[in-house]
């Protein structure tokens, strides 16, 4: 997909609980099965690295990731449907790649649904590798799903990617 770049200006900062209505607001219309919003507010309250993208004093994506000693982990990234395939989920989830290489993580974890064609492309493209999966992982509206385990390494002496 050759993507109609964002040009309006917008800006990264920290998720706060006061963001959660306008957050719910995407995620709802985002996920067929969303976070709650008390998944947000325990991310906030387990010091989880969560931002929000803001345009023209709104949100319009966010992302949370976990990190911890040597793994991160990518635990949400979401774009407005408004906003979608504009670039923002690709600058979005570069920035916490470099979040993570700041804090010397050596391999970025996420998970996600075989059917999210579009997750998937960009995950390709900022070079994720499955790894694994985990079986019925996912509800989905006939019964299960299994989830993609992918990974990718941020270390810069080792393999910078892992068997398919
Ligand atoms: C997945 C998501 C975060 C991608 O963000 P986005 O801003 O729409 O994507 P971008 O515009 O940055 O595009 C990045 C890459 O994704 C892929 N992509 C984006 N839109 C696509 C589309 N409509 N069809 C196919 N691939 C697409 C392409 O590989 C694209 O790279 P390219 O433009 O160089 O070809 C966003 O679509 C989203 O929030 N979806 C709903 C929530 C979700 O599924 N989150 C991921 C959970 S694991």
């Amino acid at each position: 997909m050759s993507a109609v770049l964002e040009t309006s200006p917008f800006f990264l900062r920290p998720m706060l609980k006061n963001d959660m209505d306008e957050i719910m607001a995407i995620e709802l219309k985002s996920y067929v099965f969303p976070w709650t919003r008390q998944i947000f507010i325990d991310c906030l309250r387990a010091g989880y690295y969560c931002q929000v993208c803001e345009m023209h004093g709104y949100i319009v994506a966010y992302g949370i990731m976990s990190t911890g000693a040597a793994e991160a982990h990518v635990l949400n990234l979401c774009v407005s449907s408004e906003r979608q395939g504009k670039g923002l989920g690709r600058q979005l989830l570069s920035h916490m790649l470099g979040v993570a290489e700041q804090k010397k993580i050596d391999t970025v974890f996420l998970e996600v649904r075989p059917s999210n064609s579009i997750a998937l492309c960009l995950y390709d493209a900022m070079g994720f590798n499955q790894i694994g999966e985990r079986k019925d992982y996912y509800p989905t509206k006939k019964g299960r799903e299994d989830a993609l385990i992918l990974a990718k390494s941020l270390a810069k002496n080792i393999a910078k990617s892992f068997p398919a």
